[in-house]
Formats: C-alpha cells, sequence, structure tokens
C-alpha cells in the first residue's frame, strides 16, 4: 500500500511515524515533510495547500490512501477533488470541513442540534457588534468566522481592545473574507480540554482526551501559540463527563452532520471548556491537533492505516481501538521569538542523545535538513514525547530528552504537565 500523508509538522511527524509500522505499507509520501518525517518518509517539495499539485501526484502515483493533517488543504476541497477521482483519502470534503472553517456555520450546527456551547451573537456591522459590547459584561470573546492561522480569536477584559478587534476584522479586513462575520461570545471558564474521535460519517470511534499548553510562557503568561506542550490522559476528568463529551458532544454532531447530510470522515477534533454546568465546545476542528497528536498518537496500539481505512470505507462500526495506560507527555520546543517574528537555519544538536532517552520519540515540528545538518526551519521546531506509567515518569522523561538538545534562541515550557503530575502523586 502507497500512502501520502500531506503536512510538515510535528502531527504529521507523528502520523507518518506510526503508518510507517503498518506492514501492508510499503510506500510512504509527505508533502512537504521536514526532516524528520524524511527518515520515514519519501517528502515531495509541493505544498500542503497546493491542492492541484497534490491532486496530480496522487493520480501519478496511484497513491492508496492520502492522509491530510492541516485543515485548509480540507477546506479547500482537496478530499473532494481527490474522491471523486476515485482515490481514498482520510479527511472530511469541504462541507464537512465548514465545521473548522466557519466557526458561525459550527455554532448554529450546534443550536440546532442541543450540543452544550458557549452562547454568541453573530454580526457582520460593526457598528451592531460594539453596541452589543455595551449590553455585556467583560471579558469579551470576540472570533473572526474564517480561518484565521490561529489569529482570530481574541479573549480580553479590555473594551477598547475588543472593539479593536471587531474593527481589525469588520473594517479593516484584516482576516480578509474571514473575518466578514464575527461571533461575540460567551466567556466560558474552567479547564480545556481537547477530544479527538474518528468517524466514518455514521460510526464514531471515541480516541482519547489531551490537554494542550496554548500560551507561550510559564504559567499561562504571554501571547497564544498553536500549541507549546500536551499530555494525556487527563485525569481529572471523570467517567460522567467524559460520557458527556463522546456522546452529548462528538457523537452527537457527527449525527447532526450525517442528518443533514453532510458526511464528515475524518477525525473530529472538539476544543472544550469543562464549566461548572458541564463541557461545553469552544471549537471544532476537523484534523489532528498538534502538540496534541504527539501524545494521543503514541499511546495507540491498535494499527492506525486499519483504522483510517475503516474510516474511508465506511465499516468503523467493526473496529475498536486499544491503548497502552501509560501516559504520555509532550514538550514543544520553539525557536527565539515564537509566536512573534523568529529566524530561522539554526543548527541542532543532540537528537540523537534526546531519542536515547528511554521510552522517547522526538518529532521534528520545523526542521529542514541542509547538508549534513539538521536546522530550524519554522516557529515550533520539535516535540518530544515520552511515555512513562505515571505522568510525572513521562514528564521528567521528556524534560531529560529536551535537555539534551539545543540551538539558538531556543526556548520551550518549563511547566507543562506540572500541576496535573503533582495533583497525581
Ligand atoms: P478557539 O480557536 O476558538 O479555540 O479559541 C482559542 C482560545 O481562546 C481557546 O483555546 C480558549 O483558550 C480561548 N477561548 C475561546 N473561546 C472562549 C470562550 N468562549 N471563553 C473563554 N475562552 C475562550
Ligand atoms: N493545538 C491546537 C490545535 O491544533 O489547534
Amino acid at each position: 500500500m502507497k500512502i501520502l500523508v500531506i503536512g510538515g509538522g510535528g502531527r504529521e511527524h507523528a502520523l507518518v511515524w506510526r503508518l510507517a509500522q503498518n506492514p501492508t505499507v510499503d510506500r510512504l509520501f509527505a508533502a512537504p515533510g521536514n526532516a524528520g518525517i524524511e527518515e520515514e518518509a519519501h517528502c515531495l517539495p509541493v505544498a500542503a495547500d497546493d491542492v492541484r499539485a497534490l491532486v496530480e501526484f496522487v493520480e501519478t502515483e496511484d497513491i492508496d490512501l492520502t492522509v491530510v493533517g492541516p485543515e485548509a488543504p480540507l477546506v479547500a476541497g482537496l478530499a473532494d477533488e481527490l474522491m471523486a477521482r476515485g482515490f481514498r483519502v482520510f479527511g472530511p470534503g469541504r462541507e464537512a470541513a465548514r465545521i473548522e472553517g466557519s466557526k458561525a456555520w459550527a455554532k448554529e450546527l450546534c443550536e440546532n442540534h442541543g450540543v452544550p456551547t458557549a452562547r454568541s451573537r453573530l454580526f457582520t456591522s460593526f457598528p451592531d457588534a460594539v453596541e452589543y459590547l455595551d449590553e455585556i459584561e467583560p471579558p469579551f470573546v470576540i472570533k473572526a468566522d474564517g480561518l484565521a492561522a490561529g489569529k482570530g480569536v481574541t479573549v480580553t477584559e479590555d473594551r477598547a481592545a475588543a472593539e479593536d478587534a471587531l474593527r481589525a476584522a469588520l473594517v479593516d479586513r484584516a482576516f480578509g473574507e474571514a473575518g466578514d462575520r464575527v461571533l461575540v461570545e460567551e466567556y466560558l471558564e474552567g479547564q480545556e480540554v481537547s477530544a479527538f474521535a474518528l468517524t466514518d460519517g455514521r460510526d464514531v470511534l471515541p480516541l482519547v482526551l489531551a490537554q494542550d499548553f496554548k500560551r507561550v510562557g510559564d504559567g499561562n503568561r504571554g501571547p497564544n501559540t498553536g500549541g507549546m506542550g500536551a499530555y494525556s490522559p487527563v485525569p481529572f476528568v471523570d467517567d460522567v463527563t467524559a460520557r458527556r463529551i463522546w456522546i452529548d458532544v462528538v457523537e452527537r454532531v457527527v449525527r447532526a452532520m450525517d442528518v443533514d447530510g453532510v458526511r464528515f470522515l475524518g477525525v473530529l477534533y472538539a476544543g472544550l471548556m469543562l464549566t461548572a454546568d458541564g463541557p461545553k465546545v469552544l471549537e471544532f476542528n476537523c484534523r489532528f491537533g498538534d502538540p496534541e497528536a504527539q501524545v494521543v498518537i503514541p499511546r495507540l496500539r491498535s494499527d492506525l492505516a486499519e483504522l483510517f481505512l475503516a474510516c474511508v470505507e465506511g465499516n468503523l462500526g467493526l473496529y475498536k481501538t486499544i491503548w497502552t495506560p501509560d501516559a504520555c507527555v509532550t514538550i514543544v520546543l520553539a525557536s527565539g521569538g515564537y509566536p512573534g517574528e523568529y529566524e530561522t537555519g539554526m543548527q541542532i544538536r543532540g537528537l540523537d542523545a534526546a531519542r536515547e532517552v528511554d521510552q522517547t520519540l522526538v518529532f521534528h515540528s520545523g526542521t529542514e535538513r541542509r547538508g549534513g545538518r539538521v536546522v530550524t526551519a519554522g516557529g515550533r521546531v520539535l516535540a518530544v514525547s515520552s511515555l512513562g506509567a505515571t505522568i510525572s515518569e513521562a514528564r521528567a522523561r521528556a524534560y531529560d530528552a529536551a535537555s539534551q538538545i539545543s540551538f539558538q534562541g531556543m526556548h520551550y515550557r518549563k511547566d507543562i504537565a506540572e500541576r496535573v503530575a503533582e495533583e497525581a502523586t
């Protein structure tokens, strides 16, 4: 079997690493991949959102299964293009990808089908939205409707900053079309968790929960990032809450789409706030999280390629998943300046020493090979994942491995999974 994985981050490295373990996979390709992925797959110099070039490659190579990592090609309709040509693809079509591509659409879906989520109002007019700010209490939550490269959400106590966010989207069109509609949403308090489930559009196979650390600095300070670390399982989610997440949120929303004639095939990611009134949806994504994939996938014992194929063939109902009871913790090593501006091309040292740490995987996020050296090529550079019998053990290994690695400007959070590790002991 020939598989193509689309994307070039740590999430895709984790996918490639796991897919390579299926004995029937004889050729693995990645587009564009990175210096770590290159060790397991043949990397193509094609961008993850270059739909035309990707379709052409799948046709030329007669790829048996295409696995799409990031959201942009899905929202752009890559899965539809491939399916129309008779190719198997793991990832939703354009319409179902709206669950991530349009926050207004996702919100309406939740409201129409009783999926618990933050209350919100949709605006297209700046004056109307500003007037609404006077009716509600801070903190204000402002969300651009469409994909805005992680910059479309503002959460602020400050009324002026909220107004600025509305102006940026609705007047200055900082996000282009993606900001022509804006949601002003109720602020929710609690712990955030990420839930992942595979689905063939009808049957839903829950994976596991993870927690991501979005702020750049220790103690959740500083600006938002794509994610600076993660761990799984999430010990403070009790069985009742977990059932509510899988049944009242994930299954319900997949059924709701099915009823509406929108088949969601792929992995559904629910970002949830565990509020005093139970779990509520903050956002849906139509793909795995990054860096959550780097803790979820190492815990999976079942064959990932088989599960993806079951989704594509529509017989996921016949499958179960097996997990290691071990915990997994990942630490993201980032370039100096990230999430702001940063330089690339810094030589990375210590990769082999890090990999020698027991039960440890070093996933590449933003790296490339130059001559014989591996250098930085992105904001998030590496995700160091370790397994352990407890979160505390996994965490100690991951930090040990991270400390072996160095590059100019490197920084990482020192408190990933710290609190849960302490509480569990
Ligand atoms: P999103 O892209 O919708 O997940 O938003 C990015 C981040 O903003 C989330 O991970 C939360 O930390 C925060 N956030 C989003 N919506 C809310 C909300 N309704 N209440 C509080 N925080 C929120
Ligand atoms: N880690 C958050 C995301 O992948 O969207």
